[in-house]
């Protein structure tokens, strides 16, 4: 939630803006359609419609009580747990009725759709705000041909052609991205989208490359223990982009359906417990450590799996834990996420 609560009053001001300012008059507007895109199957998704909802009501309080339907579409890959969500549902619908009535909880309709974002989800010009929240890194496929031998994503040691294959993948798919959301919102609808990034042009920067150059060590330490062959890790790869925000905004001009009205960048530490701005005042490195791994093994586990098998990965994930410990008590490394506002034309 750290992440979406860091661009919450992006996104409240933005809904209000758009009510009181863009949109048909408020009085004429019955339906707000919005999209959660990459929604996983946390509790995420649901406390951030919360927050929109209620941003929502409180608008409709400020126009003599005119009540808006809301229709809220949740996406992700057909893979995601939806169940999980689905049966959070019933209680997020008492909260509701208890805090607006069952009147107002019957005109919030939540529906999902199971889809790659990069394809389209939705009729057209059938959304006013898409969000979406820590998934747009994720690329549609790892580059093609990648001749990456020792690494699993892009290093200070790999090849420029890596860079460009990785960079040349995460442009065709934002464009793809921006190009299918273009036909679903409706003119002047906005989208805000949270990724993580990177904090400089350099492609191999730590704050972009080292989480994953430390996963790479330990599978090249079970290499060295005999666990696992030298060509699977050789041949494994992650399908990631960190970009810097001029990448973002390059994109975002040559496909050219969308205003960029705002980017803003924030620095988390690698601990999500961790609020600690000084680099050099370290938290507690050991239980640091534990906490990065179980967030990276929560987003890879399934891809590791699918590569090397299961049996191998305790022991992998115990190995990069002290591999994180090691680096933290040299180093606060920072995770960059870049929050960017659209508005459509
Ligand atoms: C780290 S989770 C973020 C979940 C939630 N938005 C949050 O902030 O807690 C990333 C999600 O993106 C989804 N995802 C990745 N690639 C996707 C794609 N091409 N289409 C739809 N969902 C995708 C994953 O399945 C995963 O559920």
């Amino acid at each position: 939630m750290r992440l979406m609560n860091m661009a919450l009053p992006i996104v409240k001001n933005t809904i209000n803006e758009m009510i009181k300012n863009h949109l048909t008059s408020f009085e004429k507007l019955e339906t707000f359609k919005i999209a959660d895109i990459g929604c996983g199957s946390g509790p995420n998704t649901l406390l951030f419609m919360s927050e929109i909802i209620d941003t929502i009501c409180n608008l409709s309080k400020q126009n003599n009580n005119h009540s808006l339907e809301i229709s809220i579409v949740l996406n992700d890959l057909y893979k995601n747990d939806f169940n999980n969500i689905f049966s959070a549902l019933s209680s997020f619908y008492e909260q509701l009725k208890e805090k607006y009535g069952y009147e107002f909880s019957q005109k919030c309709i939540i529906s999902a759709v199971a889809t790659s974002f990069y394809e389209r989800l939705l009729p057209c010009k059938s959304l006013h705000f898409v969000h979406s929240s820590n998934s747009l890194h994720w690329l549609s496929q790892v580059p093609e041909n990648l001749d990456n031998k020792g690494h699993i994503y892009m290093a200070k040691e790999c090849l420029p052609t890596v860079f460009d294959a990785y960079k040349n993948q995460f442009y065709k798919d934002f464009y793809s991205f921006l190009n299918k959301r273009s036909q679903e919102i409706l003119p002047t609808g906005r989208m805000i989208l949270t990724l993580i990034g990177r904090s400089i042009l350099e492609p191999s920067s730590n704050d972009c490359c080292c989480i994953w150059e430390l996963l790479a060590q330990s599978l090249l330490d079970m290499v060295s223990q005999g666990l696992i062959k030298k060509e699977d890790v050789d041949s494994f790869n992650l399908p990631l982009y960190t970009p810097y925000n001029d990448e973002l905004k390059a994109i975002v001009m040559k496909e050219n359906s969308f205003d960029l009205e705002k980017i803003e960048v924030y620095k988390c530490n690698w601990d999500p417990d961790d609020d600690d701005e000084d680099y050099n005042n370290i938290f507690d490195q050991k239980k640091s450590g534990e906490k990065v791994v179980k967030c990276i093994r929560a987003i890879t586990e399934s891809l590791l799996v699918t590569h090397f098998g299961e049996l191998f990965l305790d022991k992998v994930f115990k190995i990069y834990a002290e591999h994180i410990d090691d680096h933290l008590k040299m180093e606060k490394t920072k995770i960059i996420n870049l929050t960017i506002c659209l508005r459509k034309k």
